[in-house]
């Protein structure tokens, strides 16, 4: 209910943003804070991205706290991947991962004209990101590793907590074009959406059944030495999302009070099974005089 809410929140009846660009006092009254920038979805240009599972456009979103518009990608997504996408994007924030900023954007029907997948709904609340002009996908085969790490920042401790982050939300989708080069000579994620999946699980069922984790079978292929350079600072990484997993605010973020507790549950029981995804991926057991310079293992 409260997805609706922002969504009118701040825009008038005819579908422009209030003059004060703000959510009015009766709102805040009955509103979590918004966990993301709130933004509407400006007239045209709006560019629809062809070959997206859900519609994709590209538009410039008003943003009131910026007093000005951005220029961004707005996904058309169903309800539950709208709260994956959020949930997830909170949680690579708070581990610090590097992520394009995210808006939750209010769509109008009126605007969209042939892509409107919401029924009779007349708004709606769109997950979206700030674009990035000219980022391009990372093909991570075609570019030497040296490069992407010179150049991108990509290099394997990066690597490794991408794949990590990965593990702990369940996501098998980290494809090249969800992993983007940026003109700012920095690599970003995208694209949660099919993230808590898992076959038989009654809420977050996908089709087809999740696949394996690439990037993490680029962790296991580092040399010896590299792995052990990695442990200490992968495991405190592990650490922070365990913390974070157990932090996610729900109610902020999802609408569907049904999906909470299956979310906490999920993520929760895979946040415990990281530090032994780690442990076996890495594959070096904590022997004295084997672990990496400074490294103490923690107390169990
Ligand atoms: N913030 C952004 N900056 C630059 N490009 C973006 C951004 N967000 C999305 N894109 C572009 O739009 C494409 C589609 O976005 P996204 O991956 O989120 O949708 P999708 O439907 O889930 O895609 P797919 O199913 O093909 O993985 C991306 O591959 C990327 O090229
Ligand atoms: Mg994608």
């Amino acid at each position: 209910m409260h997805y609706i809410l922002y969504a009118e929140a701040g825009v008038t009846d005819d579908g422009n943003m209030r003059a004060d660009n703000r959510i009015s006092p009766d709102d805040t009254m009955t509103l979590p804070p918004a966990p993301f920038l709130l933004g509407s979805l400006n007239r045209e240009p709006i560019t629809r991205i062809s070959g997206c599972a859900h519609p994709v456009v590209r538009g410039r979103v008003h943003v009131p706290v910026h007093t000005g518009s951005v220029d961004a990608f707005i996904k058309l997504l169903p309800p539950r991947e709208f709260a994956v996408e959020s949930v997830c994007e909170w949680l690579a924030r708070e581990v610090e991962l590097p992520m394009p900023e995210p808006l939750w954007v209010t769509v109008h029907r009126q605007r969209m004209r042939t892509v409107w997948p919401f029924g009779n709904d007349e708004t709606q609340l769109c997950f979206g990101t700030q674009a990035f002009n000219l980022a391009r996908p990372v093909h991570l085969g075609d570019q030497s590793r040296s490069v992407l790490a010179q150049a991108y920042g990509l290099d394997s401790l990066l690597l490794a907590k991408i794949a990590l982050f990965d593990e702990l939300i369940g996501n098998d989708d980290r494809h090249a074009g969800n992993l983007l080069l940026t003109p700012r000579g920095t690599v970003v994620l995208i694209d949660h959406e099919r993230a808590l999946g898992g076959t038989g699980l009654a809420l977050f069922s996908t089709a087809p059944p999740p696949g394996p984790n690439q990037l993490l079978h680029r962790v296991r292929a580092l040399s010896v030495a590299e792995r052990a350079t990695l442990k200490s600072p992968l495991r405190a990484f592990c650490a922070a999302c365990t913390t974070a997993a157990c932090r996610i605010p729900y109610t902020q973020l999802v609408n569907a009070e049904a999906l909470h507790e299956p979310m906490r549950v999920y993520l929760e029981s895979r946040a415990e099974r990281l530090f032994d995804t780690l442990e076996e991926t890495l594959g070096i057991r904590d022997l004295p005089g084997l672990n990496p310079a400074g490294f103490h293992p923690l107390a169990p």
